[in-house]
């Protein structure tokens, strides 16, 4: 039996019922295709639920407002995602009166859309015989065939692809490219997989010369950029400042003022730093609380955050407004700030 009709017949019983699977409709598998990068199967099912109740048609997501859409996505990190979803709902919306493209150089035309998901859609919703490559099929493919070349070089980049491409089974598309990504998914995992229970572990080159721990491999280690944010959480009568984000990770998302370092200082360092001293501009305030180090680490950024509370007036910050303190919970805000206005319970 070949490679594909070998995982074809695993597929039919193995895998999991998930409801985009049921639908050839591009705009939900599109939806489900950028909740599920980054994110988890069983996490991405609550989200993908939740917004196709909230946004059933692409016209009901073009038309929300941004802040509706990132309230929705909050907790699920990686929020240009959210923002790119939107942006191009808006742009299939105007452009084609909310058709959706029906092939791969036009899907992957859109913004926030990559080879990867422009394949997912292009052969999950419209039979089209494109591969797709994410990290689940390349350690299949790494294993089975003993690919040694690093998955994240020019050259192997190439090499899996067209590996991926030549093995796929063109008349079935969509059924191959989900087999494929399930099969490493919950049986060619990362750590211990199931080599005991796999239908092609005889063939297996990883499998067979015991080299399954050690691919595929992978040329950079990615080290992450360390940062240290001190937000400031300046209480005026009851009321915050508090602002839109307009750039970086946390772009459109809602916070406080903050100053940042790039090293581990302790409080009474923050305390008589230039940054705190600026910030302040020599007006009176006083220090309430100081939370406890709140961490986030993202493949690329190690963040670590502390949130200060000061009482004092007439500050007035530019970009940010006075909200009340427990209008907070309305904003969409990053997993941090959720975290800390959870445990302080304003009201
Ligand atoms: N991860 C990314 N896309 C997926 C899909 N369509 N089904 C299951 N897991 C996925």
């Amino acid at each position: 039996m070949t490679f594909s009709k070998i995982l074809l017949e695993w597929y039919v019983l193995n895998k999991r019922e998930l409801p985009w699977r049921n639908t050839s409709d591009p705009y939900y598998i599109w939806l489900s295709e950028i909740i599920l990068q980054q994110t988890r199967v069983q996490q991405g099912l609550t989200y993908y639920l939740k917004f196709i109740h909230s946004f059933p048609t692409i016209f009901d997501l073009a038309n929300a407002e941004e802040d509706t859409v990132l309230k929705l996505w909050q907790g699920l990190g990686y929020y240009s995602r959210a923002r790119n979803l939107h942006y191009s709902a808006k742009d299939i919306v105007l452009r084609r009166n909310g058709d959706f493209p029906d092939n791969y150089d036009e899907i992957l035309n859109l913004k926030g859309i990559g080879p990867y998901t422009a394949a997912a859609i292009a052969s999950f919703a419209f039979e089209l015989p494109y591969s797709v490559l994410d990290g689940n099929v390349i350690r299949v493919l790494s294993r089975f065939f003993g690919v040694e070349v690093p998955f994240d070089t020019t050259l192997g980049k190439r090499k899996f692809q067209e590996l991926a491409q030549e093995l796929m089974d063109k008349e079935n598309s969509s059924e191959y490219n989900q087999a494929i990504m399930e099969f490493g998914a919950i049986q060619c995992t990362p750590k211990r997989p199931k080599c005991t229970t796999c239908p092609l572990s005889k063939e297996c080159v990883a499998f067979n010369d015991n080299e399954i721990e050690r691919l595929p491999v992978r040329n950079k280690r990615i080290i992450p950029k360390k940062r240290f944010i001190h937000y400031l959480v300046i209480d005026q009568d009851s009321k915050v400042l508090f602002g839109k984000r307009k750039e970086g990770i946390w772009n459109g998302l809602y916070e406080f003022p903050f100053i940042e370092f790039q090293k581990n200082i302790d409080c009474s360092s923050v305390l008589s730093s230039n940054k705190w001293i600026d910030f302040f501009n020599g007006l009176d305030y006083k220090v309430e609380f100081v939370s406890e180090e709140f961490i986030h680490k993202l493949s690329h950024q190690h963040i670590c955050v502390r949130f200060w509370l000061v009482k004092m007036r007439g500050l007035n910050v530019v970009n940010y407004k006075l909200v009340n303190k427990f209008e907070l919970y309305n904003y969409p805000v990053s997993v941090l700030i959720d975290k800390f206005l959870q445990q302080i319970k304003f009201s």
